[in-house]
């Protein structure tokens, strides 16, 4: 059981995507404890309903609070996507009012104003993501005139949960996807991964793409909006303890966890199993 005392960010995904997170906020902010949960034992979540991804999100959630958390990331745009608005008015005023929980899409859209001259996005994410439309929702809000196009690509978690990543398959489902995406708008000049896998595909991903389009990863725009939130949120920083220490857990086996983990993360890990 994790040591009361501490208090860390808690930074959930559904499996290991949110490793390509962690480490970049990890990065900028070296100085908190972290947990990291992957629901490995129910991932992907990209293909299913939306009932199903909030109960099981807001189930990890729970669990990250009752270990301490006073802050959690959804670092999963399946999650962030499906049940982030729910948790955060529906239930967070009822479990743990003091706590907070944040997602990954608001922030990305937030800023991929910077990225296109055009002001023609393209998004790639799970199906789940895609047919939320939060993404077009999201960047509506913050800049009414762009054009945004959606592509969701079902195979490129699995290709990536798989090891994958250099097969033929994954170039057939990358080049179609990617052609899918910009035979719907032709001045597309920025792509956003909407879903924290993609990143170990991006060599792919540009190997298919002309050099003038712009790939968005999320990663670090996530952590520097973390750097941000912390500033203007004096009271809940406050909570974050700072010992510098991160655990991981997984719901399915940890042997299993800790040898793909190490590919998302960049550096070896050793997790625990969770039973949630
Ligand atoms: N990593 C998740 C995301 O960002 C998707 C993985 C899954 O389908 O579980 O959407």
């Amino acid at each position: 059981m994790q040591n009361q005392a501490k208090k860390p960010i808690g930074v959930f995904d559904s499996g290991y995507g949110g490793l390509t997170v962690l480490k970049e906020i990890e990065k900028q902010l070296p100085d908190y404890d972290y947990l990291y949960l992957g629901d490995n034992a129910r991932a992907p979540y990209g293909t299913r309903s939306f009932e199903t991804v909030y109960e099981y999100t807001l189930q990890c959630v729970k669990k990250l609070f009752d270990m301490g958390c006073p802050l959690v990331i959804l670092a999963c745009n399946t999650a962030s996507a499906k049940a982030l608005r729910n948790i955060q008015q529906k239930d967070l005023p009822l479990i743990a009012p003091e706590k907070r929980v944040l997602g990954v899409i608001r922030p990305t859209t937030e800023v991929v104003g910077k990225y296109s001259k055009t002001g023609h996005i393209g998004v790639l994410g799970t199906t789940g993501t895609i047919t939320s439309n939060s993404y077009p929702i999201e960047i509506a809000k913050f800049y009414p005139n762009m054009v945004v196009h959606q592509e969701a690509c079902p195979m490129w978690v699995p290709i990536v949960e798989n090891n994958e990543i250099e097969s033929d398959a994954s170039d057939i489902f990358i080049r179609k996807n990617l052609e899918n995406l910009l035979s719907k708008d032709k001045n597309i000049d920025t792509i956003i991964l909407g879903c924290t896998h993609y990143p170990l595909l991006m060599t792919k991903i540009k190997q298919h793409l002309p050099d003038t389009i712009k790939l968005v990863s999320q990663g670090e725009i996530v952590a520097e909006s973390l750097v941000e939130y912390l500033k203007r949120h004096d009271e809940l920083e406050q909570k974050c303890t700072k010992g510098g220490s991160i655990d991981f857990f997984t719901t399915d086996s940890s042997e299993n966890f800790d040898s793909a983990a190490s590919m998302f993360y960049g550096k070896p890990v050793k997790s625990s199993h969770l039973e949630l």
